[in-house]
């Protein structure tokens, strides 16, 4: 199976593959303009955390390649700016921060002229692009070791190759089960209300033939009760220094329905995802339009209009839940508030 790379730089324009219209079309989309990169992570054509940081980086590139400035000083102040709008995009995921704050040091050291720091600005999206791949084939590698043959593996949303540059870090690890002879199965919720698990992971999934049943997310009690799940793996947007784990909205409710019938509860994410920083109080997760809940993505309207809505894109999973976090510096355990800088040369 041909790798698939989500988002790619095609050394003068960015092209990527709109998640919005998968599994009906692969439509390739290419722009030269940054603002058109913020508009598609806004609008989730690209998204999942690692890729919209690489997108996020790309932009930049972008910003710098055709920003008409004259001189060193003017091109860092358009590259400055491309960053803050694309720094707008989107609130929770932290490779998007992440990523900019990787582009914006490029711009700390000292240029000769604007052909100079254009190129440095360049190869630094392209490396964020590269490294990505490799971590999360890392991911892989590691999250193999706690794969059983046999097992049965719920996954939830979309943490594959269409959510990162490429190979994925929850699917990166069924991928790499798959790759290693392990017979395994995967059970998707669908992940309302954007489908992310019934379009694109069922998607990715049956491209690389590795089998997969689809349920919605109100059976995930029921499949555990009957036996029918070995273990979760689900990506994250966002891991704290104390081991939360933010991501897709659901995951929290699996993550109790897990531990009520004992089956271990894993997160894959590269280490550009671990914010050692903020305090889970301080998290904002993202709300978005109402009518992605009222309507079945954005045509059919299956309630009143106008009904108030609650529509958070993300929630916040415990610690005590999780019974470890996958990266490809190795399995972070409880307790994480002691592991996870011990795993990033930080304890
Ligand atoms: O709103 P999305 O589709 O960007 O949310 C994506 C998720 O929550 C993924 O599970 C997460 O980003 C991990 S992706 C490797």
């Amino acid at each position: 199976m041909t790798e698939l790379h989500p988002v790619e730089w095609l050394g003068d324009r960015v092209r990527w593959i709109n998640t919005l219209k998968i599994p009906w079309e692969e439509e390739w989309v290419e722009a030269r303009d940054y603002e058109r990169v913020a508009v598609a992570i806004e609008r989730m054509e690209i998204r999942g955390a690692p890729a919209i940081g690489v997108a996020a980086a790309f932009g930049v590139a972008l910003a710098a390649l055709y920003s008409g400035a004259r001189d060193v000083e003017g091109l860092k102040a358009d590259v400055r700016k491309a960053i803050e709008r694309l720094g707008r995009t989107r609130p929770t995921a932290v490779n998007l921060f992440w990523a900019l704050r990787r582009m914006g040091r490029v711009l700390e050291g000292n240029y000769g002229d604007t052909e100079e720091l254009r190129r440095a600005i360049i190869k630094e999206a392209v490396r964020i692009f590269e490294e990505d791949v490799e971590v999360n084939k890392a991911i892989g590698r590691v999250g193999n070791e706690v794969i059983e043959d046999g097992d049965t593996i719920l996954t939830h949303c979309n943490a594959g190759a269409l959510a990162t540059a490429g190979y994925g870090t929850a699917l990166g690890v069924i991928r790499a089960a798959w790759e290693s002879g392990k017979k395994i199965k995967v059970i998707a919720t669908e992940t309302r209300p954007v489908l992310q698990g019934a379009r694109l992971t069922v998607w990715e999934l049956v491209r690389d033939g590795v089998p997969v049943t689809l349920i919605t997310d109100n059976m995930v009690g029921y499949v555990m009760s009957k036996g029918l799940v070995n273990k979760v793996f689900v990506g994250a947007d966002r891991v704290l220094r104390t081991g939360h784990v933010i991501n897709k909205i659901g995951t929290y409710t699996i993550a109790v329905l897990a531990n009520r019938h004992g089956v271990p509860f894993y997160s894959a994410a590269p280490t550009s995802t671990i914010d050692l920083e903020t305090p889970v109080e301080e998290v904002v997760i993202e709300e978005r339009n109402p009518d992605e809940v009222r309507r079945v993505l954005g045509k059919l309207l299956i309630t009143v209009p106008d009904v108030p809505v609650l529509n958070p894109a993300f929630d916040i999973t415990p610690p005590e839940l999780v019974e470890g976090i996958i990266t490809e510096k190795g399995i972070a355990r409880k307790p994480y508030e002691e592991n996870i800088p011990k795993l990033l040369g930080k304890g």
